[in-house]
């Protein structure tokens, strides 16, 4: 089952927690090449040194999937480090909870810019390499 995982490069968005996180972890375990993509560069940056000194590849680069300049940033430094980039793995998103009747319309804003927007402008990066 995993073992064509070795050797693939793999950009994850949304890798400075929860499933993103855990998914680099353990595609990098399986000797995958990850290359992590978040806002809170301190926790991919932690994330990438960790990778490494357990002897699996990852490079790290501060993401806001809202900023198409920076999913280009982000493929092209997969490219860059690895050569090429095989899998994408669109997980950045946030789910905020609030009833309707609050009109909470800057957090429906911002879902979609993240959830909608950030998977679109993320794809052709891929596709492109
Ligand atoms: N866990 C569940 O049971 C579950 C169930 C259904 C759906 N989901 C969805 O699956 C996704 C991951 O879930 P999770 O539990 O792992 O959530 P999480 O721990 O909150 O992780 C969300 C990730 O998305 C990143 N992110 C948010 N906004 C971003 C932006 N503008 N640019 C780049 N990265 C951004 C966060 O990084 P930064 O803050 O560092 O940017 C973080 O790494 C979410 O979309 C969530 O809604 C989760």
């Amino acid at each position: 089952m995993t073992d064509n995982i070795a050797g693939k490069t793999i950009v994850i968005t949304g890798a400075s927690s929860g499933m993103g996180a855990a998914a680099a972890r353990h595609l990098a375990a399986q000797g995958a090449n990850v290359v992590l993509g978040a806002r809170r560069a301190d926790r991919i940056d932690t994330l990438a040194a960790k990778i490494i000194d357990a002897g699996g590849k990852a490079t790290s680069v501060t993401t806001d999937v809202t900023r198409q300049d920076d999913l280009r940033t982000l493929v092209d430094t997969g490219v860059e480090t690895y050569g090429r980039i095989d899998v994408l793995i669109n997980n950045a998103g946030i789910m905020p909870l609030s009833p309707l009747e609050r009109l909470r319309v800057d957090e429906w804003d911002q879902m979609i810019d993240v959830n909608l927007k950030g998977v679109l402008y993320a794809s052709p990066q891929h596709s492109r390499t």
